[in-house]
């Protein structure tokens, strides 16, 4: 079975609430072939007003980060049945900005998926190496890690219940790009990975997208390699016309 392509917005720090309206909108109204599945993801204060626009539309509602607890005294963070609330189907975890900004721990990533997941948000675990990790030789230690933390003790009944996003931190918002062949690698080397930690039918259909400077320009050629499911865009997902392209890949 094919996987089917994911193409992801991260609005990051980005965006008022009629800003992700307008850019919500523009998207939305934008062709989408029907093979592929778009999700957006803005700022908390934007989520239940971009959630209106796209109620009807195929184009998917996630957030940035998710609290593990349903409710209760957790200042500053967000939980599932809130994001439930405002329309959202994803979430991302584990972004290196927080990990590397607000450091955030495997651990603590750990308990963020399984909190998606307890409340059927499909959490897109974000993974990745910094410069000096790959410099260094240890990118696939990294990314094991990254992954059996993160995923320990996640049981899934399904590939539709987890997303892997390999973003290298070195290609974040620097406009430099993993060659597809780096992009490739990494990818096949995660799929190895799930392999040994989930039945074959489900480590094999576990979508893992890249991230890391896609643009319109370079989407197409990530896209066409075995194992690049799909994009988590983050500068190129803020204007409606870059992020149609990508969304369009051949
Ligand atoms: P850029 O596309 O701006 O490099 O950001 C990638 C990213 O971190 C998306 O989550």
């Amino acid at each position: 079975m094919e996987r089917r392509p994911l193409l992801a917005g991260n609005w990051t720090m980005h965006t008022t609430i009629a800003e992700a309206e307008a850019l919500a909108v523009a998207i939305a109204q934008t062709a989408i072939p029907a093979d592929r599945d778009v999700m957006l993801a803005p700022p908390f204060t934007a989520l239940a007003a971009v959630g209106k626009v796209l109620a009807g539309s195929p184009v998917l509602l996630g957030a940035q980060n998710v609290c593990w607890e349903p409710k209760g005294a957790f200042t500053g963070e967000i939980s599932p049945p809130m994001l439930r609330d405002a329309g959202c189907t994803l979430v991302i975890v584990g972004h290196s900005e927080r990990r590397h900004i607000f450091a955030e721990t495997d651990a603590m990533i750990n308990q963020r998926v399984a909190g998606a997941i307890r409340h059927e948000l499909v959490p897109l675990l974000c993974i990745g190496e910094t410069l000096a990790e790959r410099e260094a030789g240890l990118t696939f230690q990294v990314l094991e890690r990254q992954l059996r933390e993160g995923l320990k003790d996640i049981v899934l009944s399904g590939a539709g219940q987890l997303v892997v996003a390999y973003e290298p931190v070195w290609a974040i918002g620097t406009g430099r790009t993993a060659t597809v062949d780096q992009a490739q690698e990494a990818h096949r080397f995660v799929r190895g990975v799930l392999l040994t930690m989930y039945e074959k039918n489900i480590a094999t259909q576990i979508r893992i997208l890249y991230g890391g400077s896609v643009n319109p320009d370079n989407v197409d050629a990530l896209m066409a390699q075995d194992d690049v499911d799909g994009a988590l865009v983050g500068g190129a997902a803020l204007k409606a016309e870059s992020f149609c392209r990508i969304i369009n890949f051949k």
